[in-house]
């Protein structure tokens, strides 16, 4: 594999990785969601639901303990949530940029805590319990969760196969995982992409949050981040079942999927 984790510009280890992450990300919460959607034209926004809708079996269930880990301001928790039903279990949206998190509280705060069901009894919405936290060291027990999903976050992990491992420890046996991530699609369109995501992309985002590390850290991470099938191997050699990729938008994004096995 090309690379064990993100390594911003400067970080000699994983540590120092994960303090430059953090306060990249805390650095730009103010315009992280406007140039998400101004770099993306708003297919973010579809990878978020489409995501979302592959665990809607699991979302269904009102029981079931679900984790946004790397859920920065909340697009994907909101697109969990209006798949979970009345009165289901709060979704749990977890970060380590504070500032990230507190943009994704306000969001999910707009969620109505109490509605009213047509027989007119009154319910819970569902919503979510922000939660400060590493995705490497993860506050929660062994074995506690349903499905874990994170978007676009787990490329910035320090060491991708101790996030595996982690995901792997607080998920219950037959617990699932969805990896929404950049990939670097091939051929043709893969060429024309590059120039806009290795020269275009990185001019618009300094313009619009007027620094220049965190839009060339983009596509420099993407570059790092390992292909497809080396992603495949890494999720089954640290114990998952069932892995899969599915492309979006012609591989621009993609969502892996694994499970941890019921049987040891
Ligand atoms: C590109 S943003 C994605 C945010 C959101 N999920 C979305 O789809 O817009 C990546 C997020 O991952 C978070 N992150 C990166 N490494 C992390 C870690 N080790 N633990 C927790 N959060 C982390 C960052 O703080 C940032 O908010």
């Amino acid at each position: 594999m090309s690379a064990t984790g993100a390594k911003p510009l400067g970080a000699t280890d994983e540590a120092a990785a994960a303090q430059a992450v953090r306060q990249m990300f805390d650095s730009i919460a103010p315009r992280y969601d406007l140039l998400n959607h101004v770099l993306s034209a708003n297919i973010d926004r579809l990878w978020w639901r489409r995501a979302a809708r592959h665990f809607r079996a699991i979302l269904d269930r009102p029981e079931a303990a679900v984790l946004d880990i790397c859920c920065g301001t909340g697009d994907m928790t909101m697109a969990l949530l209006k798949l979970r039903p009345q009165g289901a279990q709060p979704v749990l949206a977890a970060d380590f940029a504070r500032a990230m998190l507190a943009r994704g509280v306000r969001k999910f705060g707009q969620q109505a805590r109490l509605s009213e069901t047509p027989a007119g009894r009154t319910m819970q919405a569902p919503y979510a319990v922000p939660l400060e936290a590493d995705a490497l060291h993860l506050p929660l027990r062994d074995a506690s969760l349903d499905l874990i999903v994170t978007a676009f976050g787990f490329r910035n992990l320090a060491n991708y196969e101790a996030g595996l491992r982690e995901f792997h420890r607080v998920l219950k046996p037959g617990g699932q995982l969805g990896i929404l991530e950049f990939s670097e699609p091939g051929g043709f369109l893969g060429q024309v992409y590059a120039v806009y995501f290795h020269r275009v992309l990185p001019a618009i985002g300094r313009a619009i949050c007027g620094k220049q590390g965190p839009y060339n850290y983009l596509p420099a991470s993407v570059g790092r981040f390992p292909a497809p099938a080396r992603m495949l191997d890494l999720m089954r050699a640290t114990g998952y079942s069932a892995c899969a990729w599915q492309p979006y938008t012609f591989g621009i994004a993609g969502l892996y999927t694994a499970a941890r096995p019921t049987v040891l």
